[in-house]
């Protein structure tokens, strides 16, 4: 019988030892030996598919970058040391000078200042377009245009980008789509069902849960991820072992804890939505959600990330911050904790205003990474921090 892709996620595993062990053993290790000259001749000429040197694979990373694979519908893939090596991988295995990327404007600030202040250097131009205006889309794609790069949900706003119309318009063009997944997880969206090529993820956020570890993933045709993995064999950016075996064992439960992240997260959307210091609640999958039919088109859950507008705007945002008694202030989401941020104050306060409302960031906003806390407890927090403001 055909199993379920959780099912083969949770299953797949690197061979087992003679020991017999039933968890995956961890292959820390640089390089891997041969028996004679012929065996190590044969794997260097490609001609076998044995380990070299975990630059270039090692089991543990196998396993993990297997289970990203079969949860994505993927056919091949390779882990990176984090998610912007992944990002960076993907453009220049893929790109040349005399291409042309067209980006959505409300992307991750580091991919931003790859888009912006590496590529040009190598040649390759970029055109920004509106998430919130699909319909321009195609009149940005050139006959150079190689690539279509978007994220969605986006961060920070929640916005939500139409797969499928961002799929018929790559496939139309023929451009490679390239897709950000890192904030709806395998679990609750899976891009190459509307026609992307590749998904890249951060696995540092939901796919570790605890706030352990760098690592990044890209999956998708095998040709591209064959151009990727030759790129980054010889570039370096390889996955550690010892972050693939973590990261390994925690996508064992990500489709659980991506149930009770998005479920503790539109419990809180629902009860901040009409509240008396708030102009606007943002998630996925309230009605109110100016994207809602396409997000339930496309998502299974709203995922774990709520943003709201503060009426008192940017100083609200850093009396709210101040307030919080159990949520944490750090440079991350996707944790078991709950975590808030204010991006006018910290992650995007070098944009200027006018760049920060075209990506709608309003000064009060807020984003709230929901944790795996009792729900009560996190709202609770949030409520009181609101008092204050
Ligand atoms: C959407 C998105 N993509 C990529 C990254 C980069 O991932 P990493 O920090 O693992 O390099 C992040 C990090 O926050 C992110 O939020």
């Amino acid at each position: 019988m055909e199993q379920h892709p959780i099912t083969k996620a949770i299953r797949a595993r690197t061979e087992q030892t003679n020991e017999m062990e039933h968890s995956s053993p961890l292959f820390l290790t640089s390089s891997f030996s041969f028996d004679n000259a012929e065996d190590m001749r044969a794997a260097f000429a490609d001609e076998t598919d044995a380990n070299i040197y975990s630059r270039f694979s090692n089991p543990t990373v196998k396993e993990f970058t297997d289970r990203v694979v079969i949860l994505e519908g993927a056919e091949a893939g390779y882990a990176t040391s984090s998610g912007m090596s992944a990002v960076f991988a993907s453009f220049m295995a893929l790109l040349k000078k005399g291409d042309h990327l067209v980006a959505c404007n409300s992307i991750f600030g580091s991919t931003v200042t790859i888009l912006n202040k590496f590529l040009p250097n190598y040649g390759i131009e970029v055109t920004y377009v509106s998430a919130a205006k699909p319909e321009e889309w195609e009149a940005a794609i050139r006959p150079n245009t190689k690539m279509i790069y978007l994220e969605t949900p986006t961060n920070p706003a929640l916005d939500i980008i139409d797969l499928e119309f961002a799929g018929k318009l790559a496939k139309k063009h023929n451009v490679i789509l390239n897709v950000d997944n890192c904030f709806a997880t395998p679990v609750n969206q899976t891009p190459i069902q509307y026609g992307a090529d590749l998904v890249v993820h951060s696995a540092t956020k939901w796919m570790d849960g605890q706030g352990r570890v760098l690592g990044g993933v890209i999956v998708g045709k095998k040709e591209l991820i064959h151009n990727i993995y030759l790129f980054c064999r010889s570039t370096g950016p390889a996955m550690s072992p010892f972050n693939a075996w973590v990261l390994s064992r925690s996508l064992e439960t990500l489709d659980v804890r991506m149930e009770r992240h998005s479920s503790n997260a539109f419990h809180i959307a629902k009860a901040l939505e009409n509240h008396s210091k708030i102009s606007f609640t943002k998630y996925p999958f309230l009605p109110s959600h100016p994207q809602y039919v396409i997000a339930k088109k496309q998502m299974k859950n709203g995922g774990a990330l709520v943003a709201f507008e503060l009426k008192g705007g940017l100083a609200s945002g850093i009396k709210f911050l101040d307030s919080l008694e159990m949520l944490t202030l750090t440079a991350n989401l996707g944790d078991s904790r709950s975590i808030a941020s204010h991006p006018a104050s910290t992650t995007h306060a070098k944009l200027t205003d006018a760049e920060r409302t075209a990506v709608n960031i309003t000064p009060g906003l807020i984003r709230i990474s929901v944790g795996l806390e009792y729900v009560d407890d996190i709202l609770n927090d949030i409520l009181q921090a609101l008092d204050k403001c």
